[in-house]
């Protein structure tokens, strides 16, 4: 059974595992990490966990029996407002796990308002996972110089406050 997990220390052999197999499939679709990302992995590791302590950032990974599938982050947090990234391993592609693991993430209640997003045009399945989970395309963007679109997904206020009364109840 895959989880959804907050990144930790204890994630950086298996993340770096990860990356490192799927490198090639995800430069297919989305840029290259570059090199310098995996010689300098565990610094870099440190500095995730870092950000995330200091509340700019939740990075999430999805654990299948030990093994790193995917992820799912929510990144530069700022006035209520995050920015989303997923990718999911190559074997584990075409099940489903992306709609899930983001739905998970966007309804964990992190306290945000709305988050956003953006996919280039010739990337349909990551397209989907967005209109399936309710994000509403908002425009036209250029990522790494291909066209794409910008997305959001307003997060309903009801639910922060049912979390507020349940975490001070
Ligand atoms: C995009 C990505 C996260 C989707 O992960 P996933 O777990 O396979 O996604 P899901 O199974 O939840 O849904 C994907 C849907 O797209 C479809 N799909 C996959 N590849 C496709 C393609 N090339 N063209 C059209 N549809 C495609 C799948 O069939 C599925 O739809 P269905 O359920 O109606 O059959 C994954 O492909 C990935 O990691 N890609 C590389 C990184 C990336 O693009 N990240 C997003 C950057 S914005």
């Amino acid at each position: 059974m895959v989880s959804v997990e907050r990144l930790g220390a204890e994630h950086a052999d298996e993340l770096l595992r990860f990356e490192r197999e799927n490198r090639a499939y995800f430069a297919r679709v989305i840029p290259d990490r570059g090199d310098e990302y995996f010689a300098e992995f565990a610094e870099r590791h440190a500095a995730l966990l870092a950000m995330q302590d200091a509340g700019t950032d939740h990075f999430h990974v999805l654990v299948d029996d030990g093994r790193i599938v995917g992820r799912v982050n929510l990144v530069d947090i700022k006035d209520g407002s995050a920015e989303l990234g997923y990718r999911i391993a190559e074997s584990a592609a075409g099940r489903g796990l992306a709609t899930w693991a983001v739905r998970e993430v966007v309804s964990t209640p992190y306290g945000l308002r709305q988050i956003t997003a953006r996919t280039t045009v010739d990337n349909v399945a990551s397209q989907k996972v967005l209109a399936r989970v309710g994000f509403t395309r908002t425009g036209e963007v250029e990522l790494s110089g291909k066209p794409g679109y910008s997305y959001v997904l307003p997060i309903d206020p009801v639910d922060k406050l049912a979390h507020q009364g349940a975490a001070s109840g």
